[in-house]
């Protein structure tokens, strides 16, 4: 059995708590045979910089780059807001994200049925929902050029962002996103705003002709993204996977999570590029929720979305989707059963802390591989 390296930096404020669950996981799996990791621990965020002046240093950076996955904590806080700006802890992250050129931004909406009453939106609207956004990472009016602001001297000024986007960068956030769909249920809704966007009519085109090419089995459809948005939040359970800009799937993504109720459940996985010579890809996998400073040492901070995180991680980057999906069982389970984190407390059910939740999951990870 292959022996996967990981990397993991819990980060700041809750991280290293949440990660502590994932570590339980880990080490349990490894202890059963059940797969092999070998993890490595790493500085990342407000403690590296209290231990190196830097949010990473190029050391923790080439064991990213070494690493088979990396998972991410969280970072930040105000004990770091006055460090200097290349220095401040999201730094860290963004350099992880650029140096290994992690262009797939995977972020599933999952609603178990046990929270559906979490959710803003009616239960018979989100119960049992399960789709999947994929955002492209790297390129769009994020990073575009010119990027400025201009005095134009007339007690006016001007603000530019770029909209940019090369036919090879639509063409490989749609494989990622063809490639999910034929693993789940065949769906792909591509949303951009060909209307209005030269961008948006390339990104039409070439998502198009990817499908016409070399996923003719998949079911594609396109929306404007501003009736997406509309539609993710009218009848969600319509899509499966969606594929959109970075802008656009910032947004949406964004929506998306609400439906589900609570910042603490929510994982995603970020890919890179699939080398031709290892077929191995870079990947980094991290709650969508921040260091919670607010919380951090209470042992209120819910463990599910790093949890989950190191799930996609199973299923994404080791292909132990059967594992993966049991662990997702584990957590629907305990859920199930009433178990609750503050956050996601609601009356009748059983309040837990972060260990507690986390040696709960286990528990029912360790019954279903009975
Ligand atoms: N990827 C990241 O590392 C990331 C992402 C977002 C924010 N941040 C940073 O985190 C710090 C705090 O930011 P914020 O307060 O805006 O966002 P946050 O996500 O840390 O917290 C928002 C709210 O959700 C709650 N929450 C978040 N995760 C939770 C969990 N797992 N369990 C229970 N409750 C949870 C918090 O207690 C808080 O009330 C800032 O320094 C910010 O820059 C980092």
């Amino acid at each position: 059995m292959a022996t996967h390296k990981l990397l993991l930096l819990p980060g700041d404020g809750i991280g290293p708590e949440v990660m502590a669950e994932v570590k339980r996981l880990i080490d349990w799996l490894d202890a059963q045979g059940i797969a092999h990791f070998t993890t490595e621990p790493g500085l990342v965020g407000g403690s590296a910089y209290d231990a190196s002046q830097q949010s990473i240093t190029d050391a923790t950076m080439a064991m990213a780059m070494a690493a088979d996955a990396v998972i991410f904590g969280a970072v930040g806080g105000p004990k770091w807001d006055s460090v200097p700006y290349d220095a401040r802890p999201e730094a860290g992250l963004l350099r992880l994200r650029k140096d290994m050129a992690l262009f797939a931004n995977l972020r599933p909406a999952v609603c178990y049925p046990a929270l559906a009453d979490a959710s803003s939106l009616k239960r018979e609207v989100v119960e049992g929902l399960d789709i999947m956004i994929v955002r492209e990472l790297t390129g769009g009016v994020y990073f575009g050029e010119p990027k400025t602001i201009t005095d134009l001297g007339n007690g006016q000024k001007r603000a530019i962002d770029t909209q940019v986007y090369d036919t090879y960068e639509i063409e490989r956030i749609a494989r990622v996103a063809f490639d999910l769909a034929r693993k789940r249920r065949n769906k792909l809704t591509s949303m951009e705003k060909r209307n209005v966007m030269k961008s948006g009519v390339l990104w039409n085109e070439v998502v198009t002709q990817v499908h016409a090419r070399e996923y003719k089995d998949v079911q594609l459809e396109h929306q404007l993204a501003d009736s997406g948005g509309m539609n993710l939040v009218k009848w969600p359970k319509q899509f499966d996977v969606i594929v959109t800009d970075n802008l656009f799937g910032d947004m949406l993504s964004d929506i998306a999570a609400m439906l589900t109720g609570s910042l603490g459940m929510l994982p995603s996985a970020s890919l890179g590029e699939i080398d031709v010579k290892t077929k191995k890809r870079r990947s980094l996998f991290e709650p969508v929720h921040g260091s919670a400073p607010d919380i951090a040492g209470t042992g209120a901070a819910n463990p599910i979305a790093m949890i989950a995180s190191f799930g996609m991680a199973l299923r994404y980057s080791f292909d132990m989707g059967e594992l993966a999906d049991k662990l997702d069982a584990a957590i629907a389970a305990v859920l199930a059963k009433g178990l609750r984190t503050a956050d996601i407390k609601s009356e009748g059910t059983i309040a837990v802390n972060t260990t507690e939740m986390g040696e709960a999951i286990l528990k029912e990870l360790q019954a279903l591989h009975a």
